[in-house]
């Protein structure tokens, strides 16, 4: 089964080719906006839509190409439902079920952090379930318990700014630029993270969920009160990117080995865009005993936005047998979507 994955719910335009039976991933391509929305500071929505539009259709001729396959050969095709920027989704959704109505193929709508959740699985050595995935992107924050594609249950989230959004928030504070976290990466790696002193927040909420609000608060003041001493030198904007990072990372770190311990699981995934992090990969790798529980990371090239996650989703979605794509001429997408949502309740309640 040949499956043509579209994602575009936000700022890149990501299209792959998967068929398991053929050996997985037979192609992919990606366009990165970032370019674009850097003169702004951030995404700007309806920008994003317009180069959507743009770069689909061509990603699209060129996996086809690059798999020496043709239209014809494509049997389902995948897109990212939701969620994400309302405009931006639609692009991905108008083409996918504009070319499935072409071709005569059925569509189906897929969950993007379900798409990042799975992304695991892309690599050899991927995860066996059940495990507790780590999701930190630019719009969520969560962990879950994943005991088998399609059954997620919410064990924490953020109660206000996700960890991509808290790196990109406190990068913008410290004068990078668009997207922060890389950036906000490579700065702190000049700093020393004890130089300042930052809140751990919720360490000991004695729950899973995070919050992340306060931390950014705290850079503000620490960069105003800087700024008005005339001391905010190069190095002291380093100290402060490597403090927040390693603010950020404990606490992701510890509230993930408690979600292992609370439900006895000895698999961890890490996925979404902060799953790129180093110091992230540095701490949790150490935190894990090893031969007592793994941390599986994503390829780094699957951690961002990605058209393979998607077409991995559809493929293994259609392959348990939860969902059939089918053909259809309307479509709706979910710009907010719960992922738990995705698990049908149990018969007994
Ligand atoms: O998953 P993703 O590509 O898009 C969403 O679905 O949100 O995640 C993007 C987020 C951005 O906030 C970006 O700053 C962050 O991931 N990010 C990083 C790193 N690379 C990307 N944050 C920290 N360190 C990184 N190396
Ligand atoms: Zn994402």
């Amino acid at each position: 089964m040949l499956v043509l994955g579209i994602e575009s719910s936000c700022d890149e335009t990501g299209v792959a080719l998967y068929d398991r039976s053929a050996g997985g991933l037979l192609a992919h391509g990606l366009h990165s906006q970032i370019e674009m929305h850097q003169a702004y500071g951030g995404v700007v929505p309806e920008l994003a839509s317009r180069d959507h539009i743009a770069r689909t259709l061509p990603l699209i001729e060129q996996v086809l190409r690059d798999a020496r396959r043709t239209l014809a050969d494509i049997d389902v095709i995948a897109c990212t439902q939701g969620p994400g920027l309302a405009g931006a989704l639609l692009v991905g959704g108008g083409i996918a079920h504009g070319l499935a109505f072409a071709l005569g193929r059925p569509v189906i709508g897929i969950h993007h952090l379900e798409g990042h959740l799975l992304s695991p699985l892309l690599s050899h050595d991927a995860p066996s379930f059940p495990f507790v995935a780590l999701l930190v992107s630019g719009g969520h924050t969560q962990l879950m318990r994943v005991d088998a594609v399609g059954a997620y249950t919410l064990l924490g989230e953020t109660v206000d700014d996700a960890a991509g959004e808290a790196f990109d928030k406190t990068a913008k504070l410290l004068g990078l630029s668009y997207p922060g976290g890389p950036a906000l990466a490579r700065l702190a790696e000049a700093g020393n993270p004890a130089a300042f002193k930052l809140p751990r927040p919720m360490l000991h909420s004695g729950n899973l969920d995070f919050s992340f609000s306060g931390l950014k608060t705290s850079i503000a003041t620490q960069v105003r009160k800087l700024n008005e001493a005339g001391m905010l030198s190069e190095q002291t904007r380093a100290d402060l990117a490597s403090a927040f990072e390693d603010a950020i990372t404990e606490v992701l770190v510890k509230k993930a080995l408690t979600a292992l311990n609370q439900e006895k699981l000895k698999r961890l995934v890490v996925a979404g865009g902060v799953g790129a992090n180093r110091k992230l990969r540095e701490r949790l790798s150490q935190a894990l005993a090893p031969g007592h529980a793994n941390v599986y990371f994503p390829d780094l090239q699957w951690c961002t936005d990605n058209g393979a996650m998607i077409a991995l989703a559809a493929s293994l979605r259609i392959e348990a047998g939860i969902e059939a794509a089918r053909p259809e001429l309307g479509f709706t997408v979910k710009p907010r979507w719960d992922l738990a949502s995705l698990t049908p309740p149990s018969p007994s309640g």
